[in-house]
């Protein structure tokens, strides 16, 4: 459990909150590309750690991410011309370029500089594989944009979705980093070799360890012969990585699921995923049919996720269609934001203690004036392999360490040849 302080410090994130700080320190998923998908295409409304913002893609391409009401008198810029390298509010015509500036004010005198001396809210942004990233801190310690494998890979080998959940975003982000629930709450009656896998042991052992990137999560369960590992990461601040793919010795990729606040009661999942040989096919990217044109789900609180309760008698665990709603089941029903301090944790949280004492220690550090952890601002240590993500049978008596002895930090500066093949022996 969470002391009730130590939960509200976790849970606000608006402008000036400890934690709202901290994520603040880091790039986070703003939008996606195809929500401003050509120049001067209308703008979006963006709603991100409690800040109203729009963004919007201008003549040149270009990416703005600025405050959605206008500098003059507040009408919102949602409804504003996207134009000549340029977005105008429709109430007074004023101008604003993708850094903020304010480029005309024409209901004021021809010889007016008054412009000048304004300088609307606007932030950095990063375009990424299908993610536009969004640095909403203080400008002077912005960090280099990491170059996690996800946004390396040529575009059609990632794939992302987003969609929107009704809670707190540390909800959904434990629920990353608990691989227990992979035994109950995403079961399908099957035989199929990772429901056996789930099925044979309910109770996996968890080993945790702090690295430069967040903590690595390792679940091992046994099987009748072998152990069945499973490594997860908590990435900093709000990602949680998981394996994806097949059932075992998968090297191929893996899935990043990320949990931006959009405010103290909602945030945006995003769901990103790459291979690191071929193309994503269609049918692997099976979520977007669960997700409506607006980011909102098809199955939702307010249809009960479209239970079935005879499917749940015989098919899945939940009678729930797909991952996505199943968590969202889970997470959302605690309530907008669950009080840790009524929790009973056991053994099987573990790694949800893990996250959030990393979490509390790098908040609780910036409050000293201390940088928070994983910010890259060394060019030759920004690739991150040993993020990386998968699930392997192993001997049952060959520790996880000896056996993939290269997912440390010092990967970092390792030549990428030479460390992949290193992966690729051991898988
Ligand atoms: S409120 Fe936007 S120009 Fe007047
Ligand atoms: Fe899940």
């Amino acid at each position: 459990m969470l002391s009730i302080e130590d939960n509200e410090l976790l849970t606000r994130t608006h402008s000036g909150t400890p934690m709202g700080n901290l994520i603040r320190s880091y790039w986070v998923p703003a939008l996606l590309s195809e929500e401003i998908s050509a120049p001067d295409c209308p703008p979006v409304r963006v709603r991100l750690l409690g800040e109203e913002l729009v963004a919007f893609r201008d003549t040149q391409g270009r990416i703005g991410l600025i405050g959605e009401h206008c500098a003059h008198r507040g009408t919102s810029l949602f409804f504003g011309r996207n134009e000549e390298c340029g977005l105008r509010c429709v109430y007074h015509g004023w101008k604003y370029a993708v850094d903020g500036n304010v480029l005309e004010t024409p209901a004021e005198p021809a010889d007016s500089d008054f412009r000048k001396k304004l300088r609307h809210t606007a932030y950095p942004t990063h375009e990424a594989n299908g993610i536009i990233y969004g640095y909403l801190g203080t400008r002077e310690k912005m960090p280099l944009f990491p170059n996690y494998e996800w946004t390396q890979v040529p575009p059609e080998y990632a794939y992302v979705t987003k969609n929107l959940l009704e809670c707190n975003y540390l909800q959904g982000l434990e629920g990353e980093c608990d691989s227990s629930h992979l035994s109950f709450l995403h079961r399908a009656f099957t035989n199929e070799r990772n429901q056996l896998l789930y099925k044979s042991d309910t109770s996996p052992d968890y080993e945790t360890e702090d690295t430069d990137f967040g903590v690595r999560l390792i679940a091992i369960r046994d099987t009748d012969s072998q152990h069945y590992v499973r490594f997860s990461a908590f990435v900093m601040p709000v990602y949680g990585c998981v394996p994806a793919g097949r059932p075992t010795n998968e090297l191929e990729g893996y899935e990043i699921h990320t949990y931006v606040p959009a405010d103290d009661t909602h945030c945006w999942r995003y769901d990103i995923g790459f291979r690191r040989d071929r193309a994503v096919q269609d049918d692997e990217v099976h979520r977007r049919k669960q997700i409506n044109p607006d980011y909102t789900r098809i199955r939702n609180a307010r249809n009960n996720y479209l239970q079935d309760r005879q499917m749940q008698k015989t098919v899945t665990f939940t009678g729930i269609e797909d991952f996505l709603n199943h968590d969202a089941c889970a997470t959302e029903s605690m309530g907008s934001i669950f009080d840790r301090s009524k929790e009973h944790l056991g053994v099987s949280d573990k790694a949800v203690i893990a996250v959030r004492k990393f979490l509390l220690t790098s908040v609780k550090e910036l409050l000293k004036g201390n940088e928070p952890p994983h910010l890259v601002r060394d060019g030759e240590r920004n690739w991150f392999p040993h993020i990386d993500c998968f699930a392997h049978m192993l001997p049952r008596n060959v520790p996880w360490r000896q056996h993939f002895d290269y997912l440390t930090s010092a990967a970092q500066k390792e030549n990428p040849a030479s460390y992949t093949a290193r992966r690729k022996a051991a898988s």
